[in-house]
């Protein structure tokens, strides 16, 4: 009996473990690039977006830093600096007649966005796999990247190597719109395709509450910033995205940052008069608009930002299939590089670094609730989770959800299988034993965060995935007391029809890292 337990112990040694036999995802082939797909019908787009293929190829070597450049605040940028930026992209713009083939043109430089998004570059070794940048923990490396490459080339076309990208601080109130600069119809920053009823000075909703009033905006986006930053993560992988690693189908789920803030300023800027809501409102044309790349400087500082947080999160991911996975940009001087993402963990090395503003969402804890809410009183209406399940989000559905401990617990809400059609804009927030259904309201207590996806195309039109949002600190703000039940109020904001959640949890808090 002993015997025979030992040799199954044996035996389970002996099956690998997945994630040692996993690889990172490698940068592409250039030369096996194909056609890029319409996220709807899936039909061919008629843009052919693939780079110059190239034959030479170098690794990336981290440049000697000299001097740290500092990227401004798009509203806070001086004369001097505007004519610089205006002037580099009036010749990046003029590459695409001069030389079309140049990768440095503006066309160019929109279309690597569309190549790594929409399904033109396979995953190497699979064929059927294609490679897709967001939806994963290569979302922040990825644009650091691209960003870093277009900042270079930038520089390059102006003589100026301290050059740097302006980043759009919608995470501040006076950031909250879209920057003049790209506002200007005689500029080179202008772009026709953005939603008209949104140019300044209409403010962004970053937690799409479809609040009217500004000042609620205001308040509904900093609270949007404290939940994806801080009190809905839980794990690393909560923020960064769910691994990635080659053989994997591709989109396995969105970081709280790429779904909340980043998705928002995509679908307030593309416009929706257009059939894809081009430009920013889809992976395809996202890069065609100037605005496109000072949002994701922006994005990009927010991962900076995440990492110096006093949290009990840890920031950094070990895993080899992380740090080794690699792309292909090419630089200033038109040369085919290899980047992996170990080498953009700290932005310093690459030279650069942000203005210091203020970050007003930092301690933007919600005041915690006078009076605790009476379950027996929020609980009316609610329905038991069995049964209910899978749920197509049609309207606001309030649920009774067991917890896994009475009281103020170390707890996360998992929603499982979410399914979406991925054709579609979708967004829903979720709420914890709200009573007054306020909801275009975040700046409360119960509000536990958010989900939301962007239109894509992938192979069967169907993306699954899962979220997790953490509790523990609203328990405290709601004074959860020691209840064992809560009532979770589901709220679609965007093509609730066109979503279905598998399952409704509350478990024990996983481990942070990974
Ligand atoms: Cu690559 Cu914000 O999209």
């Amino acid at each position: 009996m002993l015997l025979g337990l030992g040799g199954l112990y044996g035996a389970a040694n002996l099956i690998p473990d997945p994630k040692a036999l996993a690889d990172p995802i490698q940068a592409p082939e250039f030369k096996s690039c194909s056609e890029a797909r319409d996220v709807q019908s899936g039909d061919v787009l008629d843009v052919n977006c693939c780079p110059p293929p190239s034959e030479n190829i170098v690794d990336f070597k981290l440049p000697p830093v000299h001097r740290m450049r500092v990227r401004p605040a798009a509203h806070k940028v001086t004369k001097e600096y505007l004519a610089k930026f205006e002037e580099a992209i009036r010749r990046m713009k003029a590459l695409d007649k001069d030389d079309p083939t140049d990768p440095r043109g503006f066309m160019q430089q929109a279309n690597i966005h569309c190549a790594y998004c929409n399904g033109a570059h396979d995953q190497v070794g699979f064929k059927d796999l294609d490679i897709q940048v967001h939806n994963s923990w290569l979302f922040f490396p990825f644009h650091r990247w691209y960003l870093y490459f277009y900042e270079k080339i930038l520089g390059k076309l102006i003589d100026d190597p301290t050059f740097v990208l302006p980043f759009w601080n919608w995470d501040n109130p006076k950031g909250m719109q879209m920057p003049r600069i790209f506002d200007n119809p005689r500029s080179p920053l202008f772009n026709t395709n953005r939603n008209q009823d949104n140019r300044p000075p209409a403010m962004i909703d970053l937690g799409f509450s479809g609040a009217t009033e500004d000042l609620q905006k205001v308040v509904n986006n900093l609270s949007s910033m404290y939940s994806e930053m801080i009190r809905s993560v839980n794990s690393t992988i909560d923020f960064m995205g769910q691994p990635y690693r080659a053989g994997n189908s591709p989109s396995p789920g969105m970081g709280s940052s790429e779904r909340g803030s980043h998705i928002a300023a995509h679908v307030f800027v593309g416009n929706p008069k257009n059939r894809y809501m081009e430009d920013m409102g889809n992976f395809y044309s996202a890069g065609r608009d100037t605005l496109f790349y000072s949002h994701h400087a922006n994005v990009d500082r927010m991962w900076s930002i995440w990492k110096t947080l006093k949290t009990d999160v840890p920031k950094d991911l070990n895993d080899p299939d992380y740090l080794n996975a690699s792309f292909l940009f090419y630089d200033e001087n038109k040369q085919l590089v290899r980047v992996k993402v170990r080498d953009c963990l700290d932005h310093r090395r690459l030279g650069y670094e942000f203005e210091p503003v203020d970050i007003p969402w930092l301690n933007y804890r919600p005041a915690k609730k006078a009076a605790r809410a009476k379950i027996k009183d929020i609980s009316s209406g609610a329905q038991k989770a069995d049964g209910l399940f899978p749920l197509t989000l049609k309207k606001v559905t309030r649920v009774l959800v067991p917890k896994t401990a009475k009281g103020k617990a170390d707890e996360v809400l998992v929603l499982e299988n979410i399914e979406t059609d991925t054709t579609k804009f979708i967004k829903f927030d979720v709420f914890v034993n709200d009573e007054d259904d306020k909801t275009e309201e975040l700046d409360k207590a119960e509000y536990a965060g958010t989900f939301a996806q962007v239109p894509h195309k992938t192979k069967d039109k169907k993306g699954k995935s899962n979220i997790t949002l953490r509790l523990t600190e609203l328990y405290e703000d709601i004074d959860v007391d020691d209840d064992d039940t809560i009532v979770v109020t589901l709220i679609p904001r965007s093509n609730g029809d066109d979503v279905t959640i598998g399952g409704i949890k509350i478990i024990p808090s996983p481990p942070r890292s990974g």
